[in-house]
């Protein structure tokens, strides 16, 4: 019998953009079963989305495909895989400058369960500059960001609109 892969795609997607959406659609080839996996506890600031939006929104933009669920998640990113009995995880990578952090944190998830295996994606090149932080201050400012987030996320962020208003969170 072959192996059926359960890849756990994990982030703080606040809020999800189409460099994330892209990712997705490349693992959900790979994987048989794709959970996408919001932390609830992150500790990057007041996040602009609230977890029920984030995956309300995700769940929306996903809704086309069929081997990928939306959860969210608190602790450790090895635990949840393994109650979901996932064997691996999927990160993007957009540039040399995502990584150090990157390496880091799959070594450390390597250390806290050696069977649990760290795959790097590279989002289309289009979306290579693409971040949920830029994302965030681009729009509050006036820009145009339709082309780089799912519908669902234009219409969300219209409802956060503040004119001029920093915009607190991070990627
Ligand atoms: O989208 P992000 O913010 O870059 O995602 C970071 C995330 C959620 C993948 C990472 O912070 C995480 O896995 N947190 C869970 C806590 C954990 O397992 N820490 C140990 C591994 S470094």
């Amino acid at each position: 019998m072959s192996k059926r892969i359960t890849a756990i795609y994990p982030g703080t997607f606040d809020p999800p953009t189409n460099g994330h959406l892209d990712v997705i659609e490349r693992a959900a080839k790979i994987a048989d079963t794709l959970v996408v996996a919001i932390l609830r506890n992150a500790a990057k600031g007041t996040p602009l989305f609230t977890v029920d939006e984030r995956e309300e929104m995700l769940r929306e933009a996903t809704a086309g495909f069929g081997n990928v669920t939306v959860a969210t998640f608190d602790g450790l990113l090895v635990d949840f895989a393994r109650a979901r009995r996932a064997t691996a995880v999927i990160r993007g990578i957009r540039a040399v400058s995502d990584y150090e952090y990157e390496f880091q944190m799959a070594m450390m998830n390597r250390k806290l369960d050696p069977d649990l295996e760290t795959l790097f994606m590279m989002p289309a090149e289009k979306y290579t500059y693409v971040s949920s932080r830029l994302i965030k201050g681009v729009f509050q400012l006036g820009g145009d960001i339709t082309e780089l987030v799912p519908p669902v996320v234009v219409q969300r962020l219209k409802t956060k609109k503040v004119i001029g208003a920093a915009v607190p969170g991070a990627e």
